[in-house]
């Protein structure tokens, strides 16, 4: 990972970069020169968070970039600059106003991403230098990042359920994990039939992926992602506006499999096992129809009221299948709702818990390591909006009303009480450039999984 390079003293010393704000503005003034004090000037540099200015040295050589942030939010600090400053190695000046280094070092990171598949990088990214032990922890979270970028912002033409599969395959040969998967008519031979119902329409067949890896008598841990490569809706066709990105709708497939390869990685002491449900939700002679009623694996009836419901459909197998290895623990990324966008916007997934405690130490991870989660209810009363005239329930009322909440219980009638289940309704991707937060896929809740599990387990 090039933007990140380990601090050495015997090389070339790194340009200083000092991380300021308004009121240290003074104290840093009075160490520069006269002339570059005059120069602040001229470029109209008062320190204010995003603001930047390349000081000279009198040769006219870059001597030291001053830099205006925000001290509450040291992820986005540094964020802007890799693809800003010109190519070189720079280093957080000691004189700096009190950040996070790590997190500071995290956006910088993040903020030198470029997705380069299908053209070439605008430029190269400068590197910051820091300790060896900051490179040692943030190395693998920046790679699971750019990871979930990269799997998202490929379009389904690449990355189908297959590519899906390939994608873990290669995960669990370098971690040497075991992987099996069920494709097309396999899902229904053992008993997935949401799954090959959500799936079928498609040219390129459903399957259900399994990652299994770690000692057998560690406490079993479940990751499961919604992997829906496109989301047309199905019969109940989205409009072009909202189709037009349901690439990303694989985003809580994306995070399982980082997730996964951050916890092989750190070989944390659990039994793992991913599993990602991948299918198209497409449009065909064969694509389910509204009204329908599926049996599923975890043998409630299900009326499909709307085909574009179909996260829960894939996941609702998935996690009845996950329930039955009586994991320690199961958790669930998908790009479920729009209606957790509706309740929380874009950059906060939602997240569901069966058991406080859980749900209270997640919040705190998240915390800490600035991946926010807000926590919504799953309100049981609410159930009653999933009820059908012919099955156990619905994939959707006719209410859309608290449509994150109802989603989440839908699924929650599949986790057998007493098993603790986290799950997250997540965007999984940026709607505008922001500093370290580029356009496009993005990892949210990921880091703060991870640490959870790191707390739990490590
Ligand atoms: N993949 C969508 C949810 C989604 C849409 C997430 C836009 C992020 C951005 C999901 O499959 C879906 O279509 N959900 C419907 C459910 C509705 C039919 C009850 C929704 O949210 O509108
Ligand atoms: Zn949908
Ligand atoms: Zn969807």
């Amino acid at each position: 990972m090039s933007a990140l390079i380990e601090h050495r003293s015997n090389r070339h010393a790194p340009t200083p970069i000092e991380a300021i704000d308004t009121t240290h503005l003074a104290a840093t003034r009075k160490r520069l020169s006269a002339a570059q004090r005059s120069w602040l000037d001229e470029n109209g540099f008062d320190a204010k968070p995003g603001s930047v200015c390349l000081v000279p040295d009198t040769g006219g050589k870059l001597a030291r970039v001053l830099v205006g942030v925000d001290g509450q939010d040291s992820l986005s600090s540094l964020a802007a600059l890799p693809l800003m400053l010109p190519v070189g190695e720079y280093a957080l000046a000691p004189e700096s106003v009190a950040l996070d280094t790590e997190l500071a070092a995290l956006g910088w990171a993040l903020g030198a991403y470029q997705f380069t598949r299908y053209r070439k990088p605008k430029r190269a990214a400068a590197t910051l230098a820091v300790s060896s032990e900051t490179l040692a922890t943030l190395a693998p979270l920046v790679q699971a990042t750019y990871r979930v970028r990269d799997l998202v912002n490929t379009p389904t033409e690449d990355m189908g359920p297959k590519h899906l599969a390939d994608e873990v395959k290669q995960l669990g040969k370098a971690h040497k994990a075991k992987v099996r998967e069920w494709v097309g008519e396999e899902l229904l031979e053992d008993n997935f039939p949401t799954i090959h119902t959500v799936g079928r329409a498609s040219h390129r067949a459903p399957r259900l992926i399994e990652l299994t890896w770690g000692k057998t008598t560690a406490p079993k841990v479940v990751v499961v992602g919604k992997g829906v490569c496109f989301d047309t809706g199905g019969l109940d066709l989205k409009p072009s506006d909202g189709m037009r990105w349901m690439k990303k709708d694989m985003g809580g497939a994306a995070h399982a499999i980082a997730l996964a390869s951050l916890v092989m990685e750190a070989k944390l002491p659990v039994r793992l096992t991913l599993l990602i449900p991948a299918v198209e939700n497409a449009v065909a002679g064969n694509a389910m129809r509204p009204g329908e009623v599926v049996i599923t694996r975890g043998g409630h009836s299900v009326e499909i009221d709307n085909t574009d419901a179909e996260g829960r459909l894939v996941l609702c197998d998935a996690l009845a299948y996950a329930a039955e290895q009586q994991p320690a623990l199961i958790v669930d990324f998908a790009t479920l709702t729009g209606a957790a966008r509706v309740a929380l916007g874009p950059d906060l997934p939602a997240l569901f818990a069966n058991d406080d405690a859980l749900a209270d130490d997640a919040l705190a991870c998240s915390n800490e390591v600035a991946d926010p989660l807000w926590r919504l209810p799953l309100w049981r009363p609410y159930r009653k909006l999933l009820d059908s005239y012919l099955a156990d329930f619905t994939n959707t009322g006719t209410s859309r009303h608290a449509g994150a909440i109802t989603a989440a219980l839908f699924m929650e009638r599949f986790i057998p009480d007493g098993t603790p289940w986290l799950h997250l309704d997540t965007y999984a991707w940026n709607d505008g450039d922001r500093p370290g937060r580029p356009r496009g896929g993005e990892a949210m809740g990921l880091r703060a999984i991870f640490a959870l599990l790191s707390k739990r387990y490590g």
